[in-house]
């Protein structure tokens, strides 16, 4: 028999979970259009991960030197080793010049020239004229672009009269027998009480799933709840083996150093001093693709050239900069590095080493950000009354590695379009079906397992083996036999999840009962990046296998699906890439080898 507890009913036109900077983007962009929305947050909504961006918003403004979407749009679909979607990356780069204004009239306090443009820096892969030389594409407010973002649209938001529940904890979708999504339930920490949200879109904006893994740049709230909520309904997350890490982590600590760093003329060297980014790509050097930079510093250390007593990291000099420029352009990190490496960025290198940072894979979803449920006879069908944005969604813009600044980019170029789409299939106050019989069953009586769980073992413990697992089996290099390992590993990590001891069985502020659901959601998406992983006999991206150290475009140009079931099963399909663009304004961009 379900669980009894008593429910709150909320009707919404609109319901979006999390209020990053693509959930803010989207509820905006919802009430604007006279969209009854709720969004609903487990952090105070300028406390989302977005807040933690540094280097900035990719868009081709040509404020510093000329540029174009169509170079843009080469870089990202090259960048993503061409398993990017050509029609949504064409979306995306022609729609970057005209989101950035928006920005600015919002008013993100955006760095500027003297002359009072938007001031540009470049970042890695950012190339002008189809990959001949690195361009300054990237829009910054000094290294807290994200910071500035989160603020403004937060603001925006509160104008459009969205209202925020704050501290709410999302647990399942509300999914009609027939496959619509009717909404979400939800837990509110503040007083125990159970909520449903009943709305015509249901908006997952729910972030990555960095907090699988030991090291990330990703805030604790990272775990990939609207991926756990998608496996938990039945319907499959995407690409889900593409785990960018990016170059910079501070050594021991995993704080992001942003790129802008490299951007603005920083590099690396090796325990010989070197500048070992010159051999590995020649012509971007510090500031090829994350991906490629990333395997660059594992070599070094692999092969004996690391620094620091280990050996087991590598140098990031900021120093030949200068004070006035890091005060100006780079406070956040040169704070960052003396607060978390004891460095005075100003006099001496900062020890850095890759550090997981972003999911490329997520919950698939066309350019409009609708969820698909792909079929035998149609790969792109949708199931209605969902949509994913930001990175939890995989549209997919950033195929097999992400750019850095296309990130921000993505949140507010598709919060925008999830709220266009919505306006174009609603109607703001239309009358909704009742709720299906039993609607909230399942999500209470997981709820309610996981309240009383008496297994042997904290949450804590099992969260440990599942980040020790990710980080050893699933990192920059990969092979079959540690894949495989792995493969068993995380499938014993998911099992021992039925031995979970749960102390607290309150229903306000059980931050125990929180880290539960969280572990939860985070094995949803730890299951497939291995098992996806291990599957794909090729590299691609940053997805590289010593074992198969070629991309391979004949079998291997092609989405992978991960459905996980309630025994923690992971069954494998695929879905054709989108090779072909969106107007007749640019040509599809046919593959070629990926040199930097
Ligand atoms: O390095 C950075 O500032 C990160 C930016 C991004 O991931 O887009």
């Amino acid at each position: 028999m379900a669980p009894s507890y008593e429910i709150t009913e909320h009707t919404y036109d609109v319901v979006v979970v999390g209020a990053g900077g693509a959930g803010l983007r989207a509820t905006l962009g919802m009430g604007a259009s006279g969209f009854k929305t709720a969004c609903i947050t487990k952090v105070f909504p300028t406390r989302s991960h977005t807040v933690a961006a540094q280097g900035g918003v990719a868009a081709s403004l040509g404020n510093m030197e000329e540029d174009n979407w169509r170079w843009h749009m080469y870089d990202t679909v090259k960048g993503s080793d061409w398993l990017g979607d050509q029609d949504a990356i064409e979306y995306m780069c022609s729609n970057a010049k005209p989101a950035i204004y928006e920005l600015e009239h919002y008013g993100v306090p955006f760095s500027r020239r003297a002359d009072g443009k938007i001031y540009q820096r470049p970042f890695g892969g950012h190339m002008s004229n189809f990959g001949e030389a690195p361009v300054q594409r990237t829009c910054a407010a000094a290294d807290r672009t994200g910071h500035a973002i989160l603020h403004t649209l937060y603001q925006q938001c509160l104008k459009h009269n969205a209202e925020f529940f704050v501290e709410y904890i999302a647990l399942d979708l509300i999914m009609d027998p027939d496959g619509t999504c009717r909404g979400v339930i939800a837990w509110n920490l503040d007083d125990g009480s159970i909520h449903c949200f009943r709305a015509q879109t249901t908006v997952l904006a729910t972030g990555g799933w960095g907090r699988s893994y030991f090291s990330c740049t990703s805030a604790h709230t990272c775990t990939g709840d609207g991926n756990g909520m998608v496996a938990r309904a039945g319907l499959p997350l995407q690409d889900m083996e593409f785990v960018q890490f990016h170059p910079t982590g501070i050594y021991g600590a995993g704080c992001l150093i942003t790129e802008g760093s490299r951007g603005e003329g920083g590099y690396l060297s090796n325990s010989e001093g070197e500048r070992f980014m010159e051999r590995y790509a020649p012509t971007a050097k510090d500031l090829a693709s994350r991906d490629v930079v990333s395997r660059a510093i594992t070599v070094e250390i692999r092969e004996g050239r690391g620094v620091g007593p280990k050996n087991d990291h590598i140098n990031l000099h900021l120093e030949h900069l200068g004070a006035e420029l890091l005060h100006q352009q780079l406070p956040g990190i040169t704070e960052t590095a003396r607060i978390f490496a004891g460095v005075d960025a100003t006099k001496e290198p900062i020890p850095v080493l890759p550090t997981v940072h972003y999911n490329m894979g997520g919950i698939p979803t066309n350019y409009m950000g609708e969820v698909l449920r792909p079929t035998d006879d149609d790969p792109d069908a949708v199931c209605p009354g969902l949509m994913a944005i930001g990175e939890a969604a995989c549209v997919s813009v950033h195929g097999a590695n992400r750019l850095g600044a296309n990130s921000l980019l993505d949140i507010v170029v598709f919060g925008r379009a999830a709220a266009l789409r919505t306006a174009e299939l609603f109607t703001p106050g239309a009358s909704h079906k009742p709720s299906p019989t039993g609607y909230a069953d399942a999500a209470l009586e997981r709820f309610d397992g996981l309240r009383h769980a008496s297994g042997s073992l904290k949450t804590a413990e099992i969260r440990s083996d599942m980040q020790r697992t990710m980080q050893d089996n699933a990192a920059v290099f990969r092979t079959q036999e540690v894949l495989e390992q792995g493969c068993k590993e995380i499938s014993r990590v998911a099992d021992s999840m039925a031995d979970i001891h749960v102390s607290d069985h309150s229903l306000i502020w059980n931050s125990d009962l929180v880290e539960t659901l969280e572990l939860d959601n985070l094995l949803a998406s730890s299951l497939p990046t291995l098992y996806a992983a291990e599957a794909r006999k090729e590299s691609r991206g940053a997805h590289a296998r010593e074992d198969f150290p070629d991309r391979d475009d004949e079998n291997w140009m092609k989405h992978s699906l991960a459905w996980v079931d309630d025994k923690n099963k992971v069954t494998l399909d695929y879905r054709p890439v989108h090779a072909y663009t969106l107007t007749d304004k640019i040509d599809y961009i046919e593959p070629k080898a990926r040199v930097y």
